[in-house]
């Protein structure tokens, strides 16, 4: 490797850890230059200057420090070699924020930085077919990029990929000893919690009824949260009442709700039965799988929500061409319906096109196979965790035109209709916001809803305009999902209609 190589030696010309090599004693007299170095005279060579000294610099000979360099100068430099060249190879390497960075130096036990380094780090199999595998712990990590081994694995093999791993301790504590879907080993526990969330409350049928039950447990939330104003909150503070309030209606036949009765997700819960535990969930796990429920729905389409909003404020036109397409649809209509958003293929192709450029999970969940599987000729060994990069999927330029670019229209068919377009990957991924296979996200459909739902009539009652012509920053950072780092500013102007 002739490169990094030359890449060390140049670091060792510009920057040598010493600037003088230790003192030398000559044992004898000496001339050197016509000078007389008397015996016992010390010597100090400043190793520095020799190799910044441009006259020098010419004559390779000049490196080679006689008789007492340091002896390990060999393994030093294949130190230097093997991780310089292996940092670049795992990871893409940039300065925070495009600052530059400050090469000054300082003198501690060596000449050391002045300003440390500091540094984003990508890694580089974002960007490659197939990611390395990384061992961390007792168990190897894969990192998977590439599309068409993000199907071979998810679809193609979905059941050897579908484990999770153990969780930590703090894990466990939040999971009830992962006693949630998301943490739940492939199996029957899981199968059971997962079923449950999709047939009782993910159901289309049921959509309907959602609305007024969420609309319920806000009030109540609100309630709760307008009498703790300056408390610190904990979720089972909040939950705890709302379940024993749900044990009760369902106790007392003799509680009646006011107006059509909603079943909510806890009450789905209640008479769950444990399929190896054979027993009813506890009341921890009820907590750990409410707040689940709450946590995985919430911060992820509010985060959607959110990029997609910035990006129609950033550019109008695309907001202009959804008004007219709703106002075609719901004509004088005070807002728009759910039953309305059918007819939108361009609301659609807007919220597609959000996700895929924004998606709010960068990674899926880590998954765990269950056995060796040979994938793109590399051991995925049985109990090693793979990581699948779901953004990097959605911005191939192999698949999608100016993958950066905002574009709704590609998701849009030539006659202007909706494109039938894949969201779960079963027969090809080209992008995956939501994972796919048996892990994916049991919510995709309601939450593609409540996209549709809450950016039509966001669009519908007001038009949205950017601060002071301000340019709407779309930069990201990474939070519980990957957020603007900079929230959007906007000025609502109410329709005039
Ligand atoms: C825009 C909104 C949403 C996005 C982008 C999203 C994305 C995801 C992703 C990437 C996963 C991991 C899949 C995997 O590891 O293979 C996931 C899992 C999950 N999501 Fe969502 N999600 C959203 C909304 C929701 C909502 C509204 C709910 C609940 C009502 C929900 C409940 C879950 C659950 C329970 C899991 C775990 C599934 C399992 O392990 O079997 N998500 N979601």
């Amino acid at each position: 490797m002739p490169y990094p190589m030359a890449l060390i030696l140049e670091g060792l010309r510009r920057y040598p850890p010493a600037h003088f090599v230790l003192p030398h004693r000559v044992t004898e007299d000496a001339v050197l230059n016509n000078f007389l170095v008397p015996r016992k005279g010390i010597v100090n060579f400043f190793i520095a200057e020799l190799g910044w000294d441009p006259k020098v610099w010419e004559d390779p000979i000049a490196f080679r420090l006689e008789r007492r360099m340091c002896p390990a100068y060999g393994l030093a430099m294949l130190h230097l070699e093997y991780f310089v060249a292996n940092l670049v190879l795992s990871f893409e390497w940039k300065s925070v924020d495009g600052d530059d960075i400050d090469l000054s130096e300082k003198q501690e036990l060596t000449t050391v930085m002045k300003n440390p380094l500091q540094a984003h780090i990508y890694p580089r199999n974002l960007h490659s077919k197939f990611g390395r595998i990384v061992r961390i712990g007792s168990h190897p990590a894969i990192f998977v990029s590439d599309r068409s081994l993000n199907h071979q694995a998810l679809i193609q093999n979905g059941a050897i990929f579908a484990d999770r791993s153990s969780a930590l301790t703090t894990g466990g504590i939040a999971s009830s000893n992962q006693h949630t879907i998301n943490t739940a080993a492939y199996g029957p526990l899981w199968g059971i919690l997962r079923r449950s969330l999709t047939s009782e409350i993910l159901n289309p049928s049921r959509a309907k009824s959602y609305s007024p039950a969420r609309k319920w447990v806000l009030q109540v939330l609100r309630k709760q949260l307008t009498l703790k104003v300056g408390d610190a909150i904990l979720v089972e503070d909040i939950l705890i009442p709302l379940i024993m309030a749900r044990k009760k209606v369902k106790e007392d036949k003799e509680v009646k709700y006011e107006g059509e009765h909603i079943l909510s997700y806890v009450d789905t819960l209640l008479d769950l039965q444990l399929p190896e535990e054979k027993r009813k969930l506890d009341e921890g796990e009820i907590v750990s799988l409410c707040s689940e429920f709450l946590n995985a729905g919430t911060d992820t389409t509010s985060t959607a929500l959110h990029w997609i909003m910035s990006n129609l404020v950033k550019y109008p036109h695309i907001q202009e061409k959804l008004f007219m397409e709703i106002r075609r649809v719901v004509g004088d209509g005070e807002e728009v319906k759910e039953d309305d958003l059918q007819k939108m293929p361009y609301l659609k192709a807007v919220i597609l096109e959000g996700l895929r450029r924004h998606p709010p999970a960068h990674f899926l969940l880590p998954h765990r196979v269950t056995e060796d599987i040979v994938l793109n000729h590399i051991l995925v060994p049985r109990e090693g965790t793979v990581n699948f990069f779901t953004a990097e999927v959605g911005w191939d330029p192999k698949v999608w035109d100016d993958p950066v670019v905002f574009k709704p229209e590609r998701f849009v068919s030539s006659d202007g209709g909706e494109e039938m377009f894949d969201i779960t990957g079963s027969t090809e991924i080209k992008m995956i916001p939501f994972g796919a296979g048996r892990g994916i996200c049991p919510a995709y459909g309601l939450a593609m809803l409540h996209l549709e739902y809450f950016v039509a009539n966001l669009v519908w009652f007001f038009e949205w305009r950017p601060v002071d012509g301000d340019d709407i920053d779309l930069s990201d950072t990474e939070e519980f999902t990957i957020v603007m780092k900079n929230l959007l500013q906007a000025c609502m102007y109410p329709r005039l209609r």
